[in-house]
C-alpha cells in the first residue's frame, strides 16, 4: 500500500496534515523529526515525506534538523511553514527573521500555477502562522507564490523534488489547501486507495500481535471511541476482551439501561460495576479541577485493576484518540491544557499495560471506524461524554444531590434539542452546575438557588469549536423545563464562547 510520512517538528496542525491525506485515500503516519532518510527506506510503498510547521527558527545552532540524509531519500518532500524554511535552509536558500509576522488569514499570489500549485487561482486566502521568512532561494529552485510579506511563498524543484509551502494547507481556512495536498499525492505518484477498512485490519493484525495470547480488559464509557474500541479488539482477541461499563455516579440519565441494552448479548464478556458510592467518597471535599479529574483517574485505575486481576487481564485497552492525546500534552511539543482521565491522569504505578488503538484518529475517523464495524446510530451519533463525566461540569465538590441536578439538566438539554430535530447538527449540548446562587421569584416567594449554564458545541475535530446560535426556542424550552423539573434550579445562562478561548468542558 502506498504511503506517506509526516515528519513531526512540533507545530500544533501536525497531526492535520497526516489526517488531510488519508481523507485524500493515502494512508499516512506521523513520525518523530529526526527520522533518517535510511528508515523512510525501509518503509514498504513510501512515496513521500512531508515535513510538519515548528516554532522555531532555522538559524542560530540549536533548532530541530532532519537527519542527515532525509533530503537523499528519495521521495518527493513538500515543507510546510517550518518546514519550508528548513529545506530553504538545508539546501542554502536565505531564511531570515520577517519585519512583521504573518498570522492568520493572508493573501497569497501565486504567479507559477504549477508542481504543487498547480491549478490554484493567482489570488487566494491561505493560513499562515510565522515570523521567519524564506528570503531567496538558490538556482534550480522556482518560486512558485508569494505574498506581502514572505517573497518565497511557495517554491519547487522538480529535480530535487523538493518543494515547499509557507502556509498551512491542512487548515480549511487556506482555500486551495486540499488541492495543494492533491498535486502532491500526484507528484509523489501515490495511488489514492486506502480506505477505513485498511486501518480495520492493520488494527486487528496490530492488537493480535501486542497482547498476543493474554487477556485484556477494556473500559467502556458509552461513548463511540471506546465502543469502537472494543469491537475492533474482540475482533483480534475475541472473549479474551472483558469490556467494563463503570457506573460513576457521574454518568448520563439513565446511561446503565442504555450500556446494557448496547452490550449485553454482543460477543464479548460484559461486566457492570456499580461504584457511585467509591467516587462521590473519593471526592468529597475536592473542588480543583486537575485533582478532581485525577480522583476520578486513579478511582477508574483501581476498578479496572481489581477488574484485571479477577480475570487475569495484563492490557487495558483505552479509546484515546488523537485529540485526547494532544490536549493532554502527550506530543513532544503539545502545552498540558487539561490531563484528560484517560492519558495524563494514569499513575505511574500502574499494574496493566495501556494499549490505545485509535490513538491517531480524529473523531470522525472514529465515526466511521464504528459504522464500517457495524455499530448502531444510537451510538455513532450520540453526543460526546467526557471520561471523568459529570465530574468536571459540577463545578466546585461534587456531591451525589448536584450529579443529580446536572445529569436531568443535562438530560434535558439533549431532549429539547432532539424534540427540535438538531440534535445531530452539535457536537454536544450539556449543561454545567454552578457553584454559586442567586435570587429568583418563583410562586410568590423569593428563591435563592444555582444557576445552569447551557453549553451547546459545534465541531469538526475537537480541537476548535464554535458556540451554537441554536434557535432561541429551543433555549427557551430547554430554560422553561429546567426551571420547572429541577426544583434546586431557578436560572439558566447559556454559554457564548468559542474554543479558543474557552474549552468546550468547564473543568
Ligand atoms: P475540551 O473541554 O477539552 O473538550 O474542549 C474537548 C472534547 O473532549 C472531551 N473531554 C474529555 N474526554 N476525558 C475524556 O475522555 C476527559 O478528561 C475529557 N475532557 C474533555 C469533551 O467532552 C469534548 O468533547
Amino acid at each position: 500500500m502506498d504511503q506517506l510520512v509526516v515528519l513531526d517538528f512540533g507545530g500544533q496542525y501536525c497531526h492535520l496534515i497526516s489526517r488531510r491525506v488519508r481523507e485524500l485515500g493515502v494512508y499516512c503516519e506521523v513520525m518523530p523529526s529526526d527520522t533518517t532518510g535510511k528508515k523512510l527506506n525501509e518503509i514498504e510503498g513510501l512515496k513521500g515525506v512531508i515535513i510538519s510547521g515548528g516554532a522555531a527558527s532555522v538559524y542560530g545552532d540549536d533548532f530541530p534538523k532532519a537527519a542527515s540524509d532525509l533530503l537523499e531519500v528519495g521521495v518527493p518532500i513538500l515543507g510546510i511553514c517550518y518546514g519550508h524554511q528548513l529545506i530553504a535552509h538545508d539546501v542554502g536558500g536565505e531564511v531570515k527573521s520577517g519585519d512583521s509576522g504573518e498570522y492568520g488569514l493572508t493573501s497569497l499570489l501565486t504567479s507559477s500555477a504549477e508542481h504543487v500549485m498547480d491549478g490554484i487561482s493567482r489570488n487566494c486566502d491561505v493560513w499562515m502562522n510565522h515570523r521567519d521568512i524564506v528570503d531567496s532561494m538558490p538556482e534550480g529552485f522556482k518560486t512558485l507564490s508569494s505574498t506581502e510579506h514572505s517573497p518565497v511563498a511557495a517554491f519547487a524543484n522538480k529535480d530535487k523534488g523538493l518543494y515547499g509551502v509557507q502556509f498551512h494547507p491542512e487548515v480549511t481556512h487556506t482555500e486551495c489547501g486540499k488541492q495543494i495536498f492533491e498535486n502532491f499525492i500526484s507528484i509523489c505518484g501515490a495511488s489514492r486507495d486506502w480506505t477505513i477498512d485498511d486501518f480495520i485490519e492493520a488494527s486487528i493484525e496490530e492488537a493480535k500481535k501486542t497482547i498476543g495470547d493474554k487477556r485484556a480488559i477494556i473500559g467502556l464509557s458509552g461513548g463511540v471511541d471506546s465502543s469502537t474500541a472494543a469491537i475492533l479488539l474482540s475482533r483480534a482477541i475475541g472473549d479474551r476482551l472483558t469490556a467494563v461499563y463503570v457506573d460513576t455516579g457521574l454518568m448520563r440519565h439513565k446511561e446503565t439501561e442504555f450500556m446494557e441494552d448496547i452490550f449485553n448479548g454482543k460477543d464479548m464478556d460484559f461486566i457492570i460495576v456499580r461504584a457511585a458510592d467509591r467516587f462521590f467518597a473519593a471526592l468529597k471535599g475536592e473542588t480543583d479541577p486537575e485533582k478532581k479529574r485525577k480522583i476520578i483517574g486513579a478511582q477508574f485505575i483501581e476498578i479496572f485493576d481489581e477488574e484485571a486481576d479477577k480475570v487475569g487481564a495484563e492490557y487495558l485497552i483505552q479509546g484515546t484518540i488523537y485529540s485526547d492525546r494532544i490536549e493532554s500534552g502527550v506530543t513532544k511539543h503539545s502545552d498540558n491544557i487539561k490531563s484528560h482521565h484517560n492519558v495524563g491522569g494514569l499513575p505511574k504505578d500502574m499494574k496493566l499495560k495501556v494499549y490505545e488503538p485509535l490513538r491517531d484518529l480524529y473523531k470522525d475517523e472514529v465515526r466511521e471506524t464504528a459504522r464500517t464495524l457495524g455499530l448502531g446510530d444510537n451510538i455513532i451519533k450520540r453526543h460526546v461524554f467526557p471520561g471523568p463525566g459529570l465530574g468536571i461540569r459540577i463545578l466546585g465538590e461534587v456531591t451525589p444531590e448536584k450529579a443529580d441536578i446536572c445529569r436531568m439538566a443535562g438530560h434535558i438539554v439533549e431532549d429539547e434539542l432532539r424534540k427540535g430535530g438538531v440534535y445531530e447538527d452539535y457536537w454536544m449540548g450539556f449543561a454545567v452546575l454552578l457553584p454559586i446562587k442567586s435570587v429568583g421569584i418563583q410562586g410568590d416567594s423569593r428563591s435563592y438557588k444555582y444557576p445552569v449554564v447551557v453549553r451547546i458545541i459545534e465541531s469538526k475535530d475537537a480541537m476548535t469549536a464554535n458556540f451554537s446560535k441554536v434557535s432561541f426556542d429551543i433555549l427557551e424550552s430547554i430554560s422553561t423545563r429546567i426551571t420547572n423539573e429541577i426544583s434546586e434550579v431557578n436560572r439558566v445562562v447559556y454559554d457564548i464562547t468559542n474554543k479558543p478561548p474557552a474549552t468546550m468542558e468547564w473543568e
